[in-house]
């Protein structure tokens, strides 16, 4: 795999204003995004998610660090940097009075791209926006303005696309919608780098998740193997008698009761050699307690990010 966007050593902090004092919100920042992946960045609010895209993007300048996409640096090659990429920004930004298909041609224009009339019916049809092109944009609705976002951000066929919270306040069929255009996109070559707060949306869709907090990338790792890394299995075993309290012999497995005592709780690492389920469950059978049913949960990737931030701010 080839990084299609490198980022190094990245900083940047905002100018004192005359209310407030400079603010550093990336502190050193380093990743390699593969071409063709799914890229979801994680953090907690004001971490720094936007101002990295936004640099990348070349909207705000970085105060210190390198970015290249596509091989093309995005101060000295802007523009060829700029033309591989769709952004679609956190905030909507929409001109009121012109219609769709115009934004769209318009757009296009502005990336020095040949007028295509079927491509911009394609995008417009994509995102279900067919029939409202020639309404104007102040006349759509919000969530139809934000898939206007969607479509204008891809309307110069950028080889890497950029969503910051593209489904912020999306009702929950428009959302899938935007995840089957996201996997074509990805199953077309687009690379694609997204930030969410739905964290299972990230579990759903991402190859690999990068966290930041506080300007710092703390995590980047394979979905999976983060979840397998990171994550602890319960087994739920659903008693035919409920115990009154944990046996004893029972005492080094760290057990909990629940369910009014009609269900052993056994929680396990998924890092550790062995389990020691089998062991559990012989040991279970010698002192007499059966089980009519059994079942494993692992931990999602909400939890591992919670205590990944929680460790982060030393709390
Ligand atoms: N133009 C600016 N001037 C000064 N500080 C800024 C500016 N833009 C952002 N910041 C600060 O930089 C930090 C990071 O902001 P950023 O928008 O990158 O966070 P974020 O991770 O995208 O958060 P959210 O999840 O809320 O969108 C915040 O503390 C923010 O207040
Ligand atoms: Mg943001």
């Amino acid at each position: 795999m080839t990084a299609i966007v490198s980022i190094r050593d990245l900083t940047k902090t905002y100018a004192p204003s005359r209310r407030g004092k400079g603010f550093t919100a990336l502190r050193g920042i380093s990743l390699d995004i593969e071409q063709g992946e799914i890229f979801a960045l994680l953090g907690p609010n004001g971490a720094g998610k936007t101002t990295l895209i936004s640099i990348i993007c070349g909207i705000v300048n970085a105060s210190g660090g390198s970015v290249s996409v596509g091989g093309f640096d995005i101060v000295s090659d802007y523009r060829k940097a700029r033309g591989m990429i769709g952004l679609v920004p956190q905030e909507l930004t929409n001109d009121a009075f012109v219609t769709p298909l115009a934004t769209l041609r318009f757009s296009r224009g502005l990336f020095g791209k040949a007028p295509a009339p079927d491509i911009i019916e394609k995008v417009l049809r994509d995102l279900s926006l067919w029939d409202k092109r020639d309404e104007r944009i102040i006349a759509l609705s919000g969530g139809m303005k934000r898939r206007l976002m969607i479509a204008k951000a891809l309307v110069h066929e950028p080889d890497v696309l950029f969503l910051d919270e593209p489904t912020a306040g999306v009702d929950v069929e428009l959302r899938q919608d935007m995840w089957k255009l996201v996997r074509g996109l990805r199953e077309s070559g687009v690379t694609i780098i997204l930030t969410t707060h739905y964290i299972e949306e990230a579990e759903e869709m991402a190859d690999r998740v990068g966290v930041i907090n506080k300007g710092e990338l703390i995590v980047v790792e394979e979905k999976a193997g983060l979840m397998r890394r990171m994550g602890r299995k319960q087994l739920t075993l659903h008693l035919h008698e409920a115990l009154a309290a944990i046996p004893p012999a029972l005492g080094p497995y760290g057990l909990e009761l629940a369910a009014g005592g009609t269900e052993l709780v056994y929680t396990y690492d998924t890092r550790g050699e062995r389990t020691g389920i089998t062991a559990l469950l012989a040991d279970l059978n010698e002192i007499g307690i059966r089980f009519r049913d059994l079942q494993t949960e692992q931990s999602s990737l909400e939890e591992i990010f919670v205590n990944l931030v929680r460790e982060g701010d030393g709390r």
